[in-house]
C-alpha cells in the first residue's frame, strides 16, 4: 500500500470520524510550570505531589521517546499498557458486528479478546509449521470489511519473529491496517518497523515498556503510526490515560538507556547459556529459536511438567491450548541464579 492509493478516511469508523476530541481542562491550559494560580479543574489545592491532573498529551514523554527513536512526537501515541493501544486501534476503525480482523495464532491472546469485547469477527489464519505467515490464506480471507491484521513479531508464544519479506509484502498488497506488535523487539536481532512508517501509511507500531524496559508495573505501552491515525486514536484516548506517577517513573528510566541496554543484554546472554542447557534436558524434545525474552520448548508432556516445576516453585506457562503448541511450555528468562535454578531442577525431573 502507498501513499497514492491509502485514504485512512475510508477505514475509519463514521461515528469517530465525526467525533471532535474531548477537550479536558489540562488541554486547554497546557503551562505547568508557570506560577499561574489553578482554579479551571476542580482539583484540591494542597499540594501532595499528584494533586494536579496530569499532561494529558504526556509532552515531555514523548519527547524523549521522540528523540530516542527518532519519530516526530505527533506520530507517538501512549496508553495505559499496549493492551490499551490495541483496544484503542478496534475502537477507532472496526464497526462492531460489521467489520472484521484478522489475526495469525499462534500467538498473543489480547488480539481475540478485544475482539470479543468489541464486537468483532476474528478471522485466524494458522501459520505455518515454521511459525510464518501463510500469505495466500491471508489474502483469501480478506475482505472489503477486513480492517486491521495484527503482525505479532518476536511472536508470542512462539518467539520467533515474521520475516520481512513476509511483512513486506503484507503491507504492499493488504488493504487494511497492519498493526506489528514489538512488545520484544528490544530483544530481537532485528530492527524495529517504526524505521518504514513514512513509507507505509497503513502501518502502526505498538511497543510496551512492560519487557525490556522492565516497567510492566506502570502500564505504558506505545503507538507509533502516522500523524493522520495518531491524531484518531488522540480522538478517543480517555484524557488522563497516562497518571503522572507512570509519566514520572517512565522518564526517570527512559534517561537511563545505558541501564536498559545493558539489562537487554544480560538477559539475551542469560538466554543464549539458557538455550544450551535446555536442549540437554532429556525430556525436552524441542526448543524454538526465540528472538524474544523467552523460550517456548516441546516436552513429551506439558500437563505433568508444569506440575512437577510447579511443586519445586517455578512457575511457567503451558502453552499447549493453543494451536500448533501441544506439549509446550513456555519459560521467560529470568536472573541468572533463577535460571540456573531452573536447570538443575529440570535435570532432576523423572
Ligand atoms: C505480544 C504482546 N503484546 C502486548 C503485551 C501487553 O503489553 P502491555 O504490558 O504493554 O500491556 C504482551 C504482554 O504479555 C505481549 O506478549
Amino acid at each position: 500500500m502507498n501513499k497514492n492509493n491509502f485514504d485512512i478516511n475510508s477505514l475509519i469508523r463514521p461515528n469517530v470520524a465525526k467525533m471532535r476530541p474531548y477537550s479536558s481542562a489540562r488541554d486547554e491550559f497546557k503551562d505547568f510550570d508557570s506560577e499561574m494560580i489553578f482554579l479551571d479543574a476542580n482539583e484540591n489545592p494542597f499540594e501532595t505531589n499528584v494533586n494536579r491532573y496530569p499532561d494529558p498529551q504526556q509532552q515531555k514523554l514523548k519527547s524523549i521517546l521522540s528523540k530516542q527513536k527518532n519519530i516526530p512526537s505527533n506520530q507517538i501515541l501512549l496508553g495505559n499498557g499496549s493492551d490499551e493501544v490495541l483496544d484503542l486501534i478496534f475502537r477507532a476503525f472496526c464497526e462492531p458486528a460489521k467489520d472484521n480482523i484478522i489475526t495469525l495464532p499462534p500467538t498473543y491472546g489480547m488480539y481475540s479478546v478485544l475482539a470479543n469485547l468489541n464486537n468483532i469477527e476474528n478471522r485466524e489464519v494458522l501459520l505455518d509449521s515454521d511459525f510464518q505467515p501463510d500469505l495466500d490464506e491471508v489474502s483469501r480471507t480478506a475482505d472489503k470489511r477486513t480492517k486491521l491484521l495484527f503482525i505479532c513479531s518476536p511472536n508470542n508464544p512462539t518467539g520467533n519473529l515474521i520475516t520481512s519479506e513476509k511483512i513486506l509484502k503484507l503491507l504492499k498488497t493488504f488493504n487494511g491496517l497492519i498493526v506489528i506488535d514489538e512488545a520484544y523487539i528490544d530483544f530481537a536481532s532485528k530492527e524495529s518497523w517504526i524505521k518504514k512508517l513514512n513509507e507505509f501509511p497503513n502501518l502502526i507500531v505498538t511497543q510496551t515498556l512492560s519487557k525490556a524496559y522492565g516497567l510492566a508495573g506502570i502500564r505504558l505501552g506505545v503507538c507509533y503510526a502516522s500523524a493522520e491515525i495518531i491524531a484518531v486514536l488522540n480522538k478517543i484516548k480517555p484524557p488522563y490515560n497516562i497518571n503522572e506517577l507512570t509519566q514520572k517513573f517512565a522518564i526517570e528510566r527512559l534517561e537511563n538507556i545505558i541501564k536498559i541496554k545493558s539489562d537487554i543484554s544480560l538477559l539475551n546472554d542469560e538466554k543464549i547459556g539458557l538455550l544450551k542447557a535446555l536442549v540437554e534436558v532429556t525430556f525436552i524434545e524441542k526448543v524454538y529459536p526465540t528472538d524474544a525474552n523467552f523460550i517456548l520448548i516441546k516436552v513429551d508432556n506439558a500437563e505433568k511438567r508444569y506440575s512437577q516445576l510447579l511443586q519445586k516453585g517455578i512457575v511457567v506457562r503451558n502453552r499447549s491450548s493453543q494451536p500448533l503448541c501441544v506439549n509446550t511450555l513456555r519459560i521467560t528468562i529470568g536472573t541468572a541464579s533463577e535460571n540456573k535454578k531452573l536447570i538443575t531442577i529440570l535435570k532432576t525431573l523423572e
